[in-house]
């Protein structure tokens, strides 16, 4: 069997949530890679012009679209949008918020927000993607989890929750569509080197080290591209026997 028919996304249209930067801007570069129309999303407009500047540089194909997905509604709104442009495949649920609280400290407000962007607007977009690609017969979704939704820690109990919850979601209604040809998995990084640890490692760069030496067993922490073959993986034939399973991408854990 040739490489193209089993990993290659030619013909396929990708929208992957939080494309703007970090692991979802490597993930979106390499479906375009792959061959796949990418749509890109974001919070503001323009934010992911440097991601759809380079696919065009590669030769690839790229929209954006502008949603906060926190807004109720918001993503079922991005799927219409979506689909407007061209039949989504491919869903990849990347973007999140992260607040990091022990559960003495959560507030009510984070707890609510970390809520609506992590789970309510997933459930929003399953309910919208997943019927349509079910009358295509064919539909991949990677729900970009965490090793937090298996090896919870206290600092970020709630996010940790929600992508627990997150990932049960993915497995039910793997059960539910797997006879339809429409796949959920779920892709569980470990620590990796984005925006969102950008702070603590460059307020304490020794700390980073000390932390990313001792929390796997690589002893340092990912980069955004290492995410990128499990991701083609998910979107492709070549996980037309797997559904509802978690993929851990932690450096051994
Ligand atoms: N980095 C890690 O160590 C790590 C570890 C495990 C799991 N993960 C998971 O991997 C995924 C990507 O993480 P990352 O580190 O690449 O994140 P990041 O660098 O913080 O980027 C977050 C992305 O999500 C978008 N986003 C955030 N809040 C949003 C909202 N309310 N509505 C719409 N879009 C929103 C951002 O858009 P804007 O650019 O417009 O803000 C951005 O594109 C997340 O699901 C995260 O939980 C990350």
């Amino acid at each position: 069997m040739r490489l193209e028919t089993v990993f290659g996304l030619k013909g396929r249209t990708a929208l992957v949530t939080g494309s703007s930067r970090g692991i979802g801007a490597a993930i979106a570069k390499g479906l375009a890679g792959a061959g796949a129309h990418v749509i890109l999303h974001g919070t503001s407009a323009g934010g992911a012009a440097g991601v759809q500047k380079h696919i065009s540089s590669m030769g690839g194909t790229a929209q954006e679209l502008a949603e906060d997905l926190s807004a109720p509604g918001a993503g079922r709104e991005l799927i219409k949008r979506a689909e407007a442009i061209a039949p989504v495949d491919i869903l990849v649920i990347n973007a999140s918020a992260q607040i990091n609280a022990t559960l003495a400290d959560l507030t009510p407000e984070d707890l609510a927000f970390q809520f609506s962007v992590n789970l309510g607007s997933t459930v929003d977009m399953l309910q919208t993607a997943l019927p349509l690609m079910t009358a295509r017969k064919w539909g991949r979704v990677v729900s970009i989890g965490s090793v937090n939704q298996l090896h919870p820690k206290g600092i970020v109990t709630a996010y940790a929750a929600t992508k627990a919850a997150q990932h049960n979601l993915i497995q039910s209604q793997a059960r539910d569509y797997a006879r339809d040809n429409v796949l959920l998995n779920t892709l569980a990084p470990g620590l990796i080197d984005t925006d969102r640890n950008a702070h603590r490692r460059d307020s304490d760069p020794e700390g980073w080290e000390e932390y990313a030496r001792t929390l796997n067993w690589m002893g340092r922490a990912g980069q955004p591209d290492e995410m990128v073959g499990a991701a083609i993986l998910l979107s492709s034939q070549a996980c037309s026997f797997m559904t509802g399973e978690t993929v851990f991408l932690t450096g051994g854990y």
